[in-house]
């Protein structure tokens, strides 16, 4: 793999100089000795000759290596964000992939039993077709974004006959009204979970309408009903915090999909959400690699589907715009060194979309005075020094 000069200790001492020539900002540059030019002090952004985000938006130019084709980068995005013309064209420009963050979630496209309404979730299909992009269908059966109805059933054949409707309702509608558009479904998302108290956790099958009344059988059957829906479509598992090869829920995803396999369950591949801070931790990056090369053996394909890095704990400034570009760097230099890996997804566009502002920076009780600013552009929609990160991860560049 070819490997680029920049390792993370150039990164911390670049933000230091760059955080040193900020605050020294108002002073006079001293008089450069006879005639000389005068020294250039690092101002932040100096990456690549990006124009500095100003208060107007105004798009970057298309990205063509995010459209080669062959690999897809995507992006969570929402219908009504859409609507707003710098958010889609920058949309239409970066990426080749979209994912709607809530529109297709079971709550909102089908409210009550048998009742479904595609309209904002078929804006988004709509928008990737018209601009040449695939989607990845987010998600038919997760415990949350349920409709209160769903909830409330009692007994295996009332689930199993919703889940069943639901699934079959769903996946055929993008199949025949989109063909080839929907190319991949995160058919369960986040079955599991981990029981703390125990030594290093204990992973147990995650309390669900689904779980208590169908058991750990809901998982296989929910694969089985999409399969025979769209035989055309990849279908994945999709869960967080087992990005690397540690700990007790990490352990158990991949037992899980180890025996899925083992059992000719029809899944195709394994999705990392990858929901992540600056440093390399919590996967480092080549425990990450360890993890994707595992399930590659399984004959799986995986996925980081819903990456994103918080800034909370060092805060926006260079320091932490750089840590950010290495990590999205490393994460997805080592998912596109393998073979199994073609696609990855961020989750959400620019930062003032992040989820992540909902609560924003908190510790236990204090607030800290920082943002997530999560995401690979800012507020105008301009490339972060992250979004180089990503490219150079593309581009077969990962920083050491
Ligand atoms: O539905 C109401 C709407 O009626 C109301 O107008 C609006 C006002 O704020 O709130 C709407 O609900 C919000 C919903 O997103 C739709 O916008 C919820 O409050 C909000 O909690 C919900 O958050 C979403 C979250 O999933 C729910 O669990 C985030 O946007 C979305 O980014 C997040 O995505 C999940 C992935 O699906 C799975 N992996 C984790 C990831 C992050 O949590």
């Amino acid at each position: 793999m070819k490997r680029c000069l920049v390792d993370r200790w150039m990164i911390v001492a670049l933000g230091s100089l760059a955080l040193m020539a900020c605050a020294s900002e108002d002073e006079a540059p001293p008089a450069p000795p006879n005639g000389e030019e005068p020294l250039q002090l690092l101002t932040y952004p100096y990456h690549r000759d990006e124009p500095k985000a100003s208060a107007t938006a105004s798009i970057p130019a298309e990205s063509p290596f995010f459209r080669d084709g062959e690999r897809h980068v995507g992006v969570a995005v929402s219908a009504d964000r859409l609507e707003e013309p710098g958010y889609a064209q920058t949309v239409a420009a970066q990426f080749n992939q979209v994912i709607a963050e809530n529109e297709m979630k079971w709550e909102a496209i089908e409210p009550e039993p048998g009742v479904f309404d595609f309209t904002r979730a078929d804006a988004i299909v709509s928008f990737a077709r018209d601009n040449g992009m695939q989607v990845r269908g987010h998600t038919l059966v997760w415990h949350s974004q349920l409709p209160a109805w769903v909830e409330a059933l009692t007994g295996a054949d009332a689930v199993r006959e919703a889940m069943t409707r639901h699934i079959q309702t769903v996946v055929a509608h993008y199949r025949d009204t989109f063909p080839g558009i929907v190319v991949a479904w995160d058919v369960v998302n986040e079955a599991l979970n981990v029981m703390q108290g125990q030594m290093g956790g204990m992973v147990v099958y995650r309390d669900s309408v689904f779980y208590r009344e169908l058991g750990e059988g809901f998982i296989a059957e929910a694969f089985q009903i999409a399969r025979a829906t769209d035989p055309d479509a990849l279908l994945f598992y999709n869960d967080f915090g087992v990005e690397g090869t540690l700990g007790a829920k990490s352990t158990g995803t991949y037992d899980m999909l180890s025996a899925l396999v083992a059992a000719g369950v029809p899944v195709d591949g394994m999705g990392f959400q990858m929901h992540t801070g600056p440093l390399d931790q919590g996967p480092n990056a080549d425990d990450f690699a360890a993890n994707v090369a595992r399930y590659e053996a399984l004959g799986l394909q995986v996925e980081v589907t819903e990456m994103d890095v918080t800034l909370c704990a060092v805060g926006g400034n260079v320091l932490g715009f750089e840590l950010q570009r290495y990590r999205f760097n490393r994460i997805l230099g080592a998912c596109f060194a393998s073979p199994a890996c073609r696609s990855i997804s961020l989750w959400g566009l620019a930062d003032p979309n992040s989820w992540l502002n909902d609560t924003g920076c908190v510790q236990g009780m204090l607030v800290l005075d920082t943002e997530p600013a999560p995401l690979a552009f800012d507020a105008a929609y301009q490339r972060k020094p992250a979004w180089w990160g990503v490219y150079d991860a593309l581009n077969g560049c990962t920083y050491q």
